[in-house]
């Protein structure tokens, strides 16, 4: 990545100055400074400043975040310049590499600090596009992916498919159009937070109703019926008396149980689990929560905003949702590659807190228009 470019002030460890969102002047870009950075990775968690709360910082990404403490952001969410898509800062960051290879490295640079600053039950979400060389597909994202979680302690919690409705309408002899876009979910660590039952909750199509007071009756007979022991029908029955009461109480929508040498034994996966409890215990019983099943796919339109002039945006709807689901009430939502705001303006709306940081200061005036225009619908 291009450094040191005549627009990006070196930080030379004194203060700048830092002014309130609706004060923002952008033509001294860079501002701010919150204390030393400690690159200890066991940090206790930190406050982000109280001045850089609902803030966009107008800068190199990588620069700013050195100055962020450790552990003090619970999400990133953020989608960084494409491979050689579009130029920013006048050719001189992200994006214009001469390879894949030195355009990965640069995403890591920033990643890097992005792992630092992010809380130990924190989230980051890099969504990322592909793009054809020689007419080939480079794999751009699962090139970055794999070092991410190669080179950083993260894990990658989902691959998280942005389907699009409407893609850019184009057609091609030899080749189906680019539809879909990897949204990467990755965590510091399994004890990340997650909401997942608000996660396009708006789909969850059917509605808990309680069960009839005949439910799970068959089963009672199926169970005095079968060759389990005494000991394994008596569990049988507790359990089926549970899952009755869930069920009629609205807990649980319905259920199903397979009992050993009765029903026909399930395959593979999360029913392999299921086999050895009915080898084990007799038989197994299924909750049907009755909401729909939250899959690693997102359909969503490309969005266009009036009067927002900015290339690259990505949805506010799968941001929102994204939010929702992994970042608390109140919680610091961080963007490095902020654009037009979409983060920003996605994490107002849900509640939460941002830092915004992009490095075009025209981008940064608009994202800060964006989210005043917000502040002051709502005011
Ligand atoms: C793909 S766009 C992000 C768009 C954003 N998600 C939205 O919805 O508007 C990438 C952004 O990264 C910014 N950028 C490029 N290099 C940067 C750097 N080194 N530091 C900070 N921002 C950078 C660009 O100015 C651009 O706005």
């Amino acid at each position: 990545m291009i450094r040191n470019s005549p627009s990006i002030p070196k930080y030379t460890g004194k203060e700048w100055e830092i002014k309130p969102l609706d004060a923002l002047s952008f033509d001294d870009v860079l501002k701010k400074v919150v204390g030393t950075v400690t690159q200890t990775p066991t940090h206790p968690a930190t406050e982000i400043p109280a001045c850089l709360v609902n803030s966009i910082q107008c800068g190199d990404s990588e620069f700013v975040l050195k100055q962020l403490p450790n552990n003090s952001v619970d999400l990133v969410v953020t989608s960084p310049p494409y491979y050689q898509q579009r130029s920013y800062n006048n050719g001189q960051t992200i994006g214009d590499e001469v390879s894949v290879e030195k355009y990965t490295d640069s995403l890591m640079d920033v990643f890097r600090e992005v792992v630092r600053v992010v809380k130990p039950s924190g989230n980051i979400v890099y969504n990322l596009g592909d793009k054809y060389v020689n007419k080939s597909l480079l794999l751009v994202p699962f090139r970055f992916a794999i070092k991410a979680t190669t080179q950083e302690s993260v894990i990658l919690v989902n691959n998280i498919t942005w389907a699009k409705s409407n893609p850019t309408p184009r057609q091609f002899d030899r080749r189906l159009v680019s539809s879909t876009e990897p949204f990467f979910h990755f965590a510091k660590g399994s004890d990340y937070y997650y909401d997942r039952d608000v996660f396009f909750e708006n789909k969850d199509r059917e509605r808990l109703h309680k069960a009839s007071p005949k439910i799970g009756q068959g089963y009672r007979q199926k169970i005095d019926g079968s060759d389990l022991s005494a000991e394994e029908k008596r569990d049988a029955h507790q359990s089926l008396d549970k899952v009755i009461k869930e069920a009629q109480s609205g807990q649980i929508q319905s259920f199903r149980m397979k009992i050993r040498g009765v029903h026909a034994e399930a395959f593979g996966g999360e029913q392999g689990g299921r086999n050895s409890q009915i080898r084990d215990r007799g038989f197994t019983i299924i909750r049907l929560y009755g909401r729909a099943m939250k899959k690693d796919v997102m359909h969503c339109a490309v969005e266009s905003v009036p009067n927002i002039r900015h290339t690259a945006m990505y949805p506010e709807t799968i941001i929102r949702e994204l939010v929702k689901m992994l970042a608390p009430d109140n919680g610091i939502v961080l963007d490095p590659y902020m654009g037009s705001g979409t983060t920003a303006l996605a994490a107002m709306r849900e509640g939460r807190r941002f830092v915004g940081i992009d490095i075009e200061p025209s981008y940064c005036e608009l994202a800060n228009n964006r989210i005043s225009n917000y502040i002051n619908r709502n005011a």
